[in-house]
């Protein structure tokens, strides 16, 4: 069974660098996702991995093959596309049994191999139906059953959730994820949706023009960001602006804007520094009552609460007017109204120190 392994791969179109040195090693068996805003590059790894196009330089390995010249056919890969790309004259079984048949396969295997993977996704009750007779959501599991009938080691998902509606999707991330598992494919699927790329992957690569910013397993993503724009883009954060004014060892002290003083839990920043913290919406808490003044205890005023079922969103503007998102579960916490008086509290250990970015922290963190 096949890793898939990029070593310095650029892709270029014109002036665009749609992909720009990247190297990555999916593993045998995982469910790997490619994760951006639209336009960073994602469809075209996608494609130099099928082999519809060719890198400018770099190289491209499945299992010990360097594949750079190999043709799609011989690179024992499916292809799912965001649109329903079946035949439309077609039926079910028709859709299915055309890969095996291609390949050569005699009637018993095809129809046994036909049968199987119309029972993994079950269409099996389905054979005669066209696939505009179909739901979205069985469109997309006939791509998958499409793919795996044609012998598909490594599937290629391109943004498969993207034209179905939220019930659908949820159920289908976790069908297509099962499948693959059962199967022992390596998966690879591209999505601009984070919750989806964290829902179904084993690890995700999270890319921004052209380039790789984070690889990691979602949990490490959310966690650990490596960067502002993985902060932001994983989960959202609060950003805080400031400098450091002590640093001993990996205890440090921010001051924010209006003087307020945050101890930070810092890794390599210097006194005099400027530096950005972000923090997890979910990680702060609030109270009623308290002493603020303490380092990471601030005083707050709610400005907007927005009820979201098993959360509640506030918007709570701080003392020194610097906004922040508090994020609370609706059950377990006690609820706070607009215009109330609050006592936000901010954890050191989930606070994320990085140097100020040079083309600002907007730019930094902006998906366009
Ligand atoms: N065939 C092409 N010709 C010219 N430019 C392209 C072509 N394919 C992609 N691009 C450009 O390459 C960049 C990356 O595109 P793409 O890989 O489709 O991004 P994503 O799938 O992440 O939205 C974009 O700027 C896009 O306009
Ligand atoms: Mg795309």
């Amino acid at each position: 069974m096949p890793d898939v392994r990029l070593v310095n791969v650029t892709k270029k179109f014109g002036n665009v660098v749609a992909v720009d040195n990247i190297s990555l090693h999916i593993r045998d068996r995982e469910y790997f996702s490619l994760l951006g805003p639209s336009g960073c590059g994602k469809t075209t790894l996608l494609r130099l991995i099928a082999g519809l196009i060719k890198p400018d330089s770099g190289e491209i390995y499945i299992g010990d093959k360097l594949v750079n010249d190999a043709p799609p056919e011989d690179r024992d890969i499916g292809f799912v596309f965001q649109t329903f790309a079946l035949f439309p004259h077609m039926n079910v079984w028709e859709n299915v049994i055309y890969g095996p048949r291609i390949k050569g396969y005699d009637m018993t295997r095809a129809n046994r191999i036909g049968h199987e993977v119309l029972e993994m996704v079950r269409l099996h009750e389905r054979l005669d139906a066209y696939p505009n007779e179909l739901s979205g959501g069985m469109m997309q599991r006939l791509a998958v059953a499409r793919a795996l009938a044609a012998g598909a080691k490594i599937l290629l998902l391109d943004e498969p959730l993207g034209q179905l509606d939220a019930k659908v999707r949820n159920e289908l991330r976790y069908e297509i994820r099962r499948m693959a598992k059962d199967l022992e494919l390596t998966a690879i699927h591209v999505t601009h949706d984070q919750a989806e790329a964290m829902a179904m992957s084993d690890r995700i690569a999270v890319m921004r023009k052209g380039k790789i910013l984070q690889v990691g397993t979602p949990q490490e993503l959310y966690t650990n960001p490596k960067n502002l724009f993985v902060a932001n883009f994983i989960g959202g954060s609060n950003f805080l602006e400031g400098y450091i004014i002590e640093a001993k060892g990996e205890a440090a002290v921010i001051e924010l804007r209006g003087g307020l003083r945050f101890k930070a839990i810092n890794r390599g920043m210097n006194v005099g520094d400027r530096v950005v913290l972000a923090i997890k919406p979910e990680t702060l808490t609030m109270q009623r009552h308290g002493r603020s003044g303490e380092a990471n205890l601030f005083n707050g005023i709610i400005k907007r609460v927005t009820f979201e079922g098993t959360t509640i969103r506030y918007e709570v503007e701080l003392e020194n007017q610097d906004t922040v998102l508090v994020v609370t579960p609706s059950l377990t916490c006690e609820w706070f109204t607009t215009g109330e008086k609050v006592i936000v509290s901010f954890r050191p250990e989930n606070a994320h120190v990085f140097p100020y970015p040079e083309a600002g922290l907007r730019a930094e963190i902006s998906v366009e």
